[in-house]
């Protein structure tokens, strides 16, 4: 941003010969002054300990930016004359009253009042005297509500953890407002990470993608191979995580899941960032044993400053998940290290496919696409998709589309971090820069782990430096899928019906031996054209299944459930299991539990929902029986769910009872939205009710699948929905809601109502009839005549 030509700055630097301000900050402010981009009025204050004169101290900055900015000796000299020099101690007040002093005869030389901007490069434990003794100085008053404004810049750490950060921020809140705090995350300064935002949202090639239904995990790592060099004293008091991972990994972290904020504006981008990392889960302490690896590299003891017993973590791995509706579920995993063995900063998206691919068996099964996005060294964005082999056979193999950011722009348009910062923390722009709010949440995740670790769990692992580290919970995560038990993958279908044909088939696409059997043939002959084993009678099917014990799934009508099971039971044999996922209610299915118990047959009631496009592309299930052999079919449960779109719901019958409720509701629902839209049609508007629908499904507070079905309908019938009848049919579940309440001595008169009405309606059909009828005729394929 091109800075106002008025902007006469002085900018005071404590901790100037740290190794902040000379590995970054100096050579960053060199750069600026190069390029032309400072205000011509601008000068720099150096505060140290040191006796030196202005001259000497200039000296100190000229041969700074030789060595670490490439400066040649008159650009160096040069540059050194905007520095001036205040010798002073952090706690001695008349320091502090000689700086304004100074400052104040800048003014008078320039002949302006300029503004005044207060780096703190220093050890944080300085903060609070410096700030308080800039106050009682009163350098730090503006010279008028509209000139001369004041500004306090402070490098991370904000704390040690939530409590002092807390405690920062109401004392820097004290004396300053918001408004002119810089909390400096300089990695929000990296070119490649401000590209995030315009990557995700202007690319409609990934929006859509962004959710927990397309995305199988995301890493963000940040390796460096140096380990630790002259920062000793500083990082053993940190370590790892307080010196990365609360701020730059979860700075990534927000910008690669945070919501669009639609406008580029600082305080909608801040307030999104740190709406995300609200929703980072808290560990307990066994959470952090689980999902977190500490270590620490060999010979970090023998680092000048570190202490010759420290337990400090220089390397961690935390798994963790974002509590959202587009995000849970999905494995977030954070990493870095010193001392690793290769220096890079990357996240990776891998994207997951919603059935199996349709991948050829010599495409090596796991087939599915990566997005990489290097911030460095190399700033690149890679994504991965699979190509044809050319050749005879169908084979596919991996390739990359990538963007490499250095090789498409001139290498003067880059402007390093600190330069962007520097330039927006004068022109007052806080976007790129922390708010208060994003600290709190992120200490607040950072604590639960840190807590648990001061306590010794889990155990620090050691590894070589320069290497990868190879602790013993990342190698057993690694070896897992080796060492499980081997997932049975057979399953005896009994009800090819519009669901049960779809889901048969979609385990079949996810690499299930599927043996059909359905009370009509054409069914089982349609199963085996889709790669099913086809079983005419159910004997054949007990006789085909080869795994022991046998696992098998009932999607048959309710009124047909203890039909199947008897037959059934004569051909099975202890410890062979069967699943009822039909709509059964569930105090049948209790007593069926118990009567194949009995015969040594496992039980579980698993209530579907979806309809058949769910069976196929992914359902939401709930499952009720014994809980370990819940566990043992875990696998199915999750190939016949939507991502996370699975649960146990306890006892023997409440996975159907849960079903059963969810059905009475849906009774509730579909008949208020009947109601509604017959209001809508024959009220006083002439109003199409199909764009109405389509409306609602826009963020309102309705949106929903059923309206989005409605809506459906409306195009195809029209909005007469003049051959949908008025009668509508219920198939009982709503019934034993109704039932079940009464019973319990709750009263559901919504529920009951939409019952009666659909019994009613077979005399007196009606609009709101149709709409109901087409609701169940889009969801479930159920008959509209
Ligand atoms: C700093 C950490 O904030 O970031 C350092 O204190 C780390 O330990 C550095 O080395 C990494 O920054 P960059 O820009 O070199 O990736």
């Amino acid at each position: 941003m091109p800075l106002p030509k008025q902007f006469p700055t002085i900018f005071v630097i404590f901790g100037t010969i740290g190794s902040l301000s000379r590995k970054k900050l100096i050579p960053a402010i060199f750069y600026l002054h190069k390029k032309k981009l400072l205000p011509p009025l601008f000068g720099v204050v150096g505060f140290a300990r040191r006796p030196w004169t202005h001259k000497e101290y200039q000296k100190v900055i000229a041969d700074m930016v030789q060595k670490e900015a490439g400066a040649s000796l008159s650009e160096a000299q040069e540059f050194s004359r905007v520095f001036s020099f205040q010798r002073g101690n952090f706690e001695d007040a008349s320091s502090y009253t000689e700086l304004a002093a100074l400052v104040g005869f800048c003014d008078k030389e320039w002949k302006t009042c300029a503004n005044k901007l207060f780096y703190l490069a220093c050890p944080p434990e300085y903060y609070e005297i410096i700030c308080k003794s800039l106050a009682a100085s009163h350098v730090i008053d503006p010279c008028s509500p509209k000139e001369g404004w004041t500004r306090v810049v402070i490098e991370k750490p904000f704390g040690r953890d939530l409590k002092s950060a807390e405690k920062l921020d109401t004392f820097l809140g004290s004396l300053f407002r918001e408004e002119q705090i810089y909390r400096m995350d300089h990695y929000l300064g990296k070119e490649t990470v401000q590209n995030i935002l315009a990557f995700r949202f202007t690319n409609s090639l990934f929006t859509p993608a962004w959710n927990k239904e397309n995305i199988d995990s995301m890493t963000i790592q940040l390796f460096e191979k140096e380990g630790i060099v002259e920062r000793g004293a500083y990082y053993d008091s940190v370590g790892a995580l307080r010196d990365v991972g609360q701020n730059h990994l979860l700075q990534l972290l927000a910008l690669f899941t945070m919501d669009n904020p639609l406008i580029f504006d600082a305080q909608t981008i801040r307030m999104k960032r740190a709406e995300i990392l609200q929703t980072l889960k808290p560990f307990d302490a066994q959470g952090v044993v689980k999902n977190t690896v500490r270590a620490q590299y060999r010979g970090y003891t023998q680092v000048a400053d570190v202490a010759k017993n420290s337990h400090t973590e220089t390397y961690f791995r935390i798994k963790t998940e974002l509590q959202t509706d587009t995000f849970a579920g999905v494995p977030l995993y954070l990493e870095s290290g010193k001392a690793m063995h290769e220096d890079f900063v990357q996240v990776t998206v891998e994207f997951k496919h919603p059935l199996s691919c349709m991948c050829p068996k010599e495409g090596g099964g796991h087939v599915h696409n990566v997005l990489r996005y290097h911030i460095q060294p190399h700033e690149r964005i890679a994504a991965s998709f699979w190509v044809k082999r050319p050749g005879q056979k169908m084979v596919v193999e991996e390739k990359d589309f990538s963007f490499d950011y250095r090789a498409s722009y001139e290498p003067h348009e880059f402007v390093e971090a600190y330069e962007k910062l520097l330039l927006d923390a004068i022109a007052g722009n806080q976007t790129l820069f922390v708010s208060t709010s994003e600290v709190r949440t992120s200490w607040r995740f950072i604590d639960s782990i840190t807590r648990v670790w001061e306590k010794g769990k889990p155990v620090l692992a050691v590894y070589d430096a320069h290497t990868r580290p190879k602790i013993p919970e990342a190698k057993k995560r690694s070896t897992l899928p080796s060492m499980a038990p081997k997932k049975v993958k057979e399953i005896g279908y009994i009800g090819l019906g519009k669901m049960g044909m779809n889901m048969a088939t979609r385990l079949m696409s996810l690499g299930w031996r599927v043996v059909g059997y359905n009370r009509t043939s054409d069914k089982i002959d349609e199963a085996q054209e889709r790669g099913a084993i086809g079983a005419y009678t159910l004997h054949d099917l007990a006789g085909l299944l080869n795994m022991k014990p046998r696992l098998i799934f009932l999607m048959v009508p309710h009124t047909a459930v203890d039909g199947v099971l008897k037959e059934l039971l004569a051909l099975l044999s202890r410890g062979d299991v069967v699943i009822d996922g039909g709509n059964s209610y569930f105090k049948d299915s209790v007593q069926r539990g118990t009567l194949c118990e009995k015969r040594g047959i496992h039980f579980l009631d698993a209530g579907v929902s979806g309809g058949p496009s769910g069976a196929f592309s992914g359902a939401c299930v709930m499952v009720g029986g014994d809980k370990k052999l819940f566990k043992k079919y875990e696998h199915l449960f999750e190939d016949i769910s939507a991502p996370g779109a699975y649960a146990y719901m306890g006892a023997p019958g409440a996975g159907h009872f849960v079903k059963m409720v969810h059905n009475g509701i849906e009774y509730g629902m579909m008949q208020a939205l009947g109601e509604g839209f017959d209001v809508l049609q024959h009220g006083p508007y002439a109003l199409d009710v199909a764009r109405i629908a389509d409306i609602y499904n826009r963020r309102s507070v309705i949106e929903s699948r059923l309206v989005a079905w409605l809506k459906r309908a409306y195009e195809k019938y029209g909005s007469e929905l003049t051959e949908i009848s008025g009668k509508v049919d219920h198939s009982g579940e709503g019934q034993w809601t109704v039932k079940t309440a009464n019973e319990l001595g709750i009263p559901v008169p919504i529920i009951q109502g939409a019952l009666q009405f659909r019994v009613r309606s077979h005399k007196k059909p009606s609009y709101t009839g149709k709409v109901v009828s087409a609701l169940r005729n889009q969801f479930g394929g159920h008959e509209v005549k």
